[in-house]
């Protein structure tokens, strides 16, 4: 397990006062976050642009010195050992950044394959098997400027596993990839966490990715982790109201009936009526289908449909900002 307690990295910029004038000016953009990463689980670390994505992900991955706070890899000190640290993580960026255009994609993983001094042997078996994975066995020998974007992608996930890692880091994977591509590559990042067993960090700021692939969600708002639970439960903390739909057959029941059972639980219910459908839309902070269910039965009001509309995570995000 990767054990993050009270991490935080302040930068110093300068900012500049005329001509010859600058002044120092201290930012905090990770401040005391906690987190633990388990082997085969994916987890999200959610938040705005400038929120601290990159900045923990860069810590964790030993490539940006933390100004305080500790980090722990299966019980070795990251801060302390860097080196044996490393030989257990990688990341993964998204874009096209750390990949040699004139090198084909084989080449591409044999290079960072030999920077971890893996054996030739093993490495070209690993190259094969990773190939395989990300589906681009076929374009091994193809240089990579010829790549199509997801093709590219697809070789960074690859390379980020070239020294089979306990750990990856991902760095908003699916950043301007067209739909289908990301679709693509959301599946293979579920197959390395639930087939391998490795553990992912997976940061995005993109609500429908989160809520598809994590276990468990921080979200990050200027530095400061501000909630965490699993998508579902992050979903529902952030709803204040829960709508309920209730279909019944035509003039079955009129409007003042509906209202007033639901009023006698939540004194604040909003109702709304759609002639046509014969439809309501109950909006209250209770729960209300047993109360509706009940009154239906006693007034013998054939039920079409009642449902509770899911709660979407997005819509917590946004509550959640608006909040800190
Ligand atoms: N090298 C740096 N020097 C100074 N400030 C930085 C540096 N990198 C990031 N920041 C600032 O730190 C904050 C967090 O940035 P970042 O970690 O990149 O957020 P995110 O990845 O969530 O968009 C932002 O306010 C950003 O401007
Ligand atoms: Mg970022």
């Amino acid at each position: 397990m990767i054990k993050v307690e009270n991490l935080a990295k302040t930068y110093e910029t300068k900012v500049r006062k005329g001509f010859f004038k600058s002044n120092k000016v201290q930012l905090e953009a990770v401040k005391n976050i906690c987190m633990e990463i388990e082997k085969g689980k994916i987890i999200g670390l959610l938040g705005i642009n400038g929120a601290g994505k990159t900045t923990t992900i860069k810590m964790l991955s030993t490539l940006l010195l933390p100004t305080s706070g500790r980090i722990t890899v299966d019980g070795i000190d990251a801060i302390k050992n860097p080196m044996t640290v490393k030989k257990r993580i990688n990341m993964v960026a998204g874009g096209e950044r750390m990949i040699y255009w004139r090198l084909t994609g084989r080449e591409n993983l044999w290079y960072y394959g030999q920077i971890y001094g893996i054996d030739d042997k093993i490495l070209s078996k690993r190259i094969d098997e990773l190939l395989n994975l990300v589906g681009i066995t076929d374009k091994q020998d193809t240089p990579v400027e010829n790549y199509s974007k997801g093709m590219k992608q697809r070789l960074q996930i690859a390379r980020g596993l070239i020294n089979n890692p306990d750990y990856i880091f991902m760095d908003e994977p699916t950043l301007g990839l067209d739909a289908l591509i990301a679709k693509e590559l959301r599946n293979h990042v579920k197959k390395i966490a639930c087939e391998d067993g490795k553990g992912i960090l997976l940061t995005s700021h993109y609500m429908a990715e989160i809520e598809e692939l994590c276990d468990y969600v921080y979200i990050l708002n200027k530095g400061e982790i501000i909630e965490k639970g699993t998508p579902k439960n992050l979903a529902m903390l952030g709803l204040k109201n829960k709508t309920v739909y209730l279909k019944v057959e035509k003039n079955s029941v009129a409007y003042e009936g509906i209202y007033n059972a639901c009023r006698l639980t939540d004194k604040s219910v909003v109702v709304e009526h759609d002639n046509k459908e014969e439809q309501f839309t109950i909006t209250s902070s209770l729960d209300l289908k047993l109360t509706l269910s009940k009154f239906c039965m006693n007034n013998k009001v054939p039920i079409i449909k009642l449902y509770e509309e899911e709660p979407k995570l997005e819509d917590a995000i946004i509550r959640f900002a608006k909040e800190a």
